[in-house]
Order: C-alpha cells, then sequence, then structure tokens
C-alpha cells in the first residue's frame, strides 16, 4: 500500500509488534517488498549437474523452474505459463528437452523462450508475438555452489548482497575447494510465521530451556557436563549482524564447545587445515568457527529454507550440505546427522517448533498486541571490531541480530526500491585464495 510506513520495532526498549506475524496485509507486502527483491538462496549446483535437468523450488510464494541449459548455463524460470498461467512442471525435479504446458500445449525452451504455439498460423492468424512471451527470468548467482535468484532488477550484485557475511560464511561453505552436494531436501510444514524460524537462528538464551533433553543427552554421550545456564553464559562466541544478515562465531581455541555448534557437518575426517589456510588465511581457518546463522530474509542454519505459505504457514526444506571429498561412511554420518538434530524428526526441531508456534499466534491476541513483544536483551551493549565484521553483540547472548533483523526488515518493506535499501560496504580482509566462486 503507497504511503504506508511499517514502525514495527522500537529500538529504544526493544518493543516488537506481534501482528507481523498474523496480518495478511503485511504478509502480502512481504511477498512484494521482500520476496521480490532479495536475493533468494535456491538450491545447489549440485541439483542441475547436466544439461536439460531442472529442480523445481520457490521464491517466496512464486514457483521457479532451476534448469541448466544445453550450454550449461544457469536458469531460473517463473513456473506459469504466459497463457493461461498453468504450471508448466509439476515433478519435483527431472530433465527435459523443453518445458511443455498441459493444458494447451504451448512450449518452452530450457532457458524460457517460447518455441512453439499450437495453431499459431491457423487460430493465432500469425499475429502472435513469441519473442515477447517467455517464461520470466529470474537474476542468478551463485556463491560456493549454492544457487541465489532475485527477481529484481535494481538489486546489487550477490557478491555484495552478502558483504561481509561472507567473511562467516565462508569457513562453512568454502573451506574447502573440492565442493559440495546438496542432498534432500527433507520438506514439512509447520503453521508459524516464517520470520520466527529466522530471527531464532541467533537465539542461544532458549538452548538450555528449550533443548535441555535432547542437548543434555548429546552432552552425556559426549562425555561433556549438563547444558546449564551458567555454561551457556560463559561461552565465548559472539552474535554479529552483516548487511541483513545474522551470524554466531566463536573464536577457537578457548572454546571447547565450538566444534558441536557447526550446523552443517561438511568437514571430512582427513586434516584439511592446510588446503584451508591456503583459501581463508590461517585466523580464519584455524581460529574461526562459525555457529548458527541465517541469511536474510529466510535461509536458516546452513543450507535450509523457511519457505511462506501464508501469515501461519510455513515450509521448511531442509538440505544436507555433503563434501565431495567425503567418504561413503562420512556421508552418511552428514546425513545422521542433520536427521538427528534439524531434520523433520529432529530432536532440535521438535523443541524449536513449539515455541515458533506460541510466538507466532501472539499476533492474533488484541490484547497482548497492546503490550507487544520484548527483544530487548543486551540493548546497548555491542561494538565494532577491526577484525570481526558487522554489529557484534558484547555476549554471546545476545538479543541484537534479532532487533537488527527487524530493522532490516522494515528497510525492505517501507522502500520503493533498492535505491532506499541501505548497503553496508565490505570491509573485512579476505585473505586467502577463496572467492566467490573459487
Ligand atoms: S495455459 Fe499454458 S498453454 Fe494455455
Ligand atoms: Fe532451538
Amino acid at each position: 500500500m503507497a504511503g504506508t510506513k511499517y514502525e514495527i520495532l522500537d529500538p529504544e526498549t526493544g518493543w516488537l509488534d506481534p501482528s507481523i506475524y498474523t496480518d495478511q496485509e503485511i504478509y502480502r507486502r512481504e511477498m512484494t517488498h521482500i520476496f521480490g527483491r532479495a536475493w533468494l538462496l535456491i538450491g545447489h549446483d549440485s541439483l542441475i549437474p547436466n544439461p536439460g535437468d531442472f529442480f523445481h523450488t520457490y521464491m517466496g510464494e512464486d514457483p521457479v523452474i532451476l534448469s541448466r541449459g544445453s550450454d550449461g548455463s544457469v536458469n531460473v524460470l517463473l513456473n506459469m505459463c504466459r497463457h493461461r498461467g498453468a504450471r508448466l512442471v509439476r515433478a519435483d525435479d527431472g530433465n527435459c528437452n523443453s518445458f511443455v504446458c498441459s493444458y494447451h500445449a504451448w512450449t518452452y525452451g530450457l532457458d524460457g523462450e517460447l518455441e512453439y504455439v499450437p495453431g499459431e498460423q491457423e487460430v493465432y492468424y500469425g499475429e502472435l508475438d513469441r519473442s515477447k512471451l517467455g517464461l520470466k527470468r529470474a537474476r542468478v548467482a551463485t556463491y560456493a555452489g549454492l544457487v541465489f535468484a532475485t527477481w529484481a532488477e535494481d538489486a546489487p550484485s550477490l557478491e555484495d548482497y552478502l558483504g561481509d557475511a561472507r567473511w562467516y560464511l565462508d569457513m562453512e561453505f568454502n573451506r574447502s575447494g573440492k565442493g559440495t552436494y546438496a542432498v534432500g531436501p527433507h520438506k514439512w510444514i509447520q503453521p508459524i510465521n516464517w520470520k520466527t524460524a529466522v530471527d531464532n537462528c541467533s537465539d542461544w538464551y532458549h538452548v538450555p530451556v528449550s533443548h535441555a533433553s535432547a542437548a543434555n543427552a548429546m552432552f552425556r554421550v559426549l562425555g561433556e557436563p549438563r547444558f546449564t545456564h551458567d555454561r551457556l553464559f560463559q561461552m565465548k562466541g559472539r552474535a554479529a549482524f552483516v548487511n541483513g544478515h545474522q551470524v554466531q562465531y566463536f573464536k577457537m581455541p578457548e572454546d571447547s564447545l565450538a566444534g558441536q555448534s557447526k550446523s552443517i557437518p561438511t568437514a571430512t575426517a582427513e586434516d584439511d587445515t592446510a588446503e584451508a589456510v591456503e583459501r581463508l588465511g590461517e585466523f580464519r581457518a584455524k581460529s574461526v568457527v562459525l555457529g548458527t546463522h541465517s541469511l536474510f530474509p529466510n535461509t536458516v542454519l546452513g543450507f535450509r529454507l523457511a519457505i511462506p505459505r501464508g501469515p501461519l504457514k510455513t515450509e521448511f526444506w531442509h538440505f544436507a550440505l555433503a563434501s565431495n571429498a567425503d567418504t561413503p561412511e562420512q556421508q552418511r554420518e552428514v546425513l545422521r546427522v542433520h536427521t538427528a538434530r534439524n531434520g523433520v524428526t529432529g530432536h532440535f526441531e521438535a523443541d524449536d517448533v513449539d515455541n515458533w508456534r506460541q510466538v507466532s499466534e501472539s499476533g492474533l491476541s488484541g490484547t497482548y498486541r497492546e503490550l507487544g513483544q520484548r527483544v530487548n536483551l543486551g540493548i546497548g551493549h555491542t561494538h565494532t571490531d577491526d577484525v570481526f565484521p558487522g554489529a557484534l553483540s558484547d555476549r554471546f547472548v545476545s538479543e541484537n541480530n534479532h532487533r537488527h533483523f527487524y530493522r532490516r526488515w522494515e528497510e525492505f518493506m517501507n522502500a520503493d526500491s533498492w535505491a532506499d535499501i541501505p548497503l553496508d560496504p565490505q570491509k573485512a580482509t579476505y585473505e586467502g585464495t577463496a572467492g566467490m566462486n573459487e
């Protein structure tokens, strides 16, 4: 709605308006102003290795086809026929030479060009301009095998969009030059608003409470003490917010928990330190571990999507990323860990989803809307650093990233175009040879 200005967070007090989880008008605007503009993680190179391969995925509520052209190029196409909007692809994935609509057989190439229309001369009288009726194409770019797309012609490059969040993400996604491949996704639907799963990526305050049984079972197996509040509050990590993206990181080796925090266990059993030092430099390769993280708007805990399906409905797509260097046994271990923790039947997942449902539904209560939520933990206790990029929390447990996430949400929702959306310049030092795609 033109002229609407959303102020849903008070940065002084941490007051947060719960109607952002339940309001239909807000949801409709999120689809255009956030999911219609941002670079969205939608897939992985390894899902479409050969010419003609396609993978069906989503940009917000828009169904899209990720396809590999005959020349090896990557295409992202709106999966809606330009005639009457019928879906061309009905399968999750596959291989084909063209996309044929099952309503009236308009036929599109792997690049979305409209190649054939039945009766083009006989019933369209030769008056149809096929060159203007290709499938709508999104801009596409990749980082370390991850495929992103945006509808916005005026969006910055993916590299600028990720900004210095990549300084942290590299340690998980770019440590090895051997690459990764995606397994999955597991898919399931929960009655929650998508944002609650995203802001929770920086919420360690709940871990000793909500995950007490799962965490303590895990630590018992590892021979470590129970995960108490005391133990949590001693943790040496920090929360960092960089260009819209949330990161929790740990500085090694003081923190013995760091190795347990990795949400995507891609590391091989072999010592890969030498290669990591070459790619990322000594400091990042040996001293920093990426913990929980999310990319704006809806990537959570690594390669996992929280796809909106309505204000109170979210479809999760959970992928595991395995290393191309892993042995079959190591690949099985990656899958086992994913399934046990945050897959659809994961011990941690079941705890989380109940919280997200309660938080989302608080927006239905008129009385509670008057009170509002509080994301005020750690207000005023933040800093910046010459080495670690972003806005940093002074302690590991903080709601600094929650507040930044909802401010970023306001920036997108209130902008008329990308020209109104601020972007932090890249300032971090990238030692080593790893780049966006090498
Ligand atoms: S809707 Fe696709 S050909 Fe008619
Ligand atoms: Fe959790």
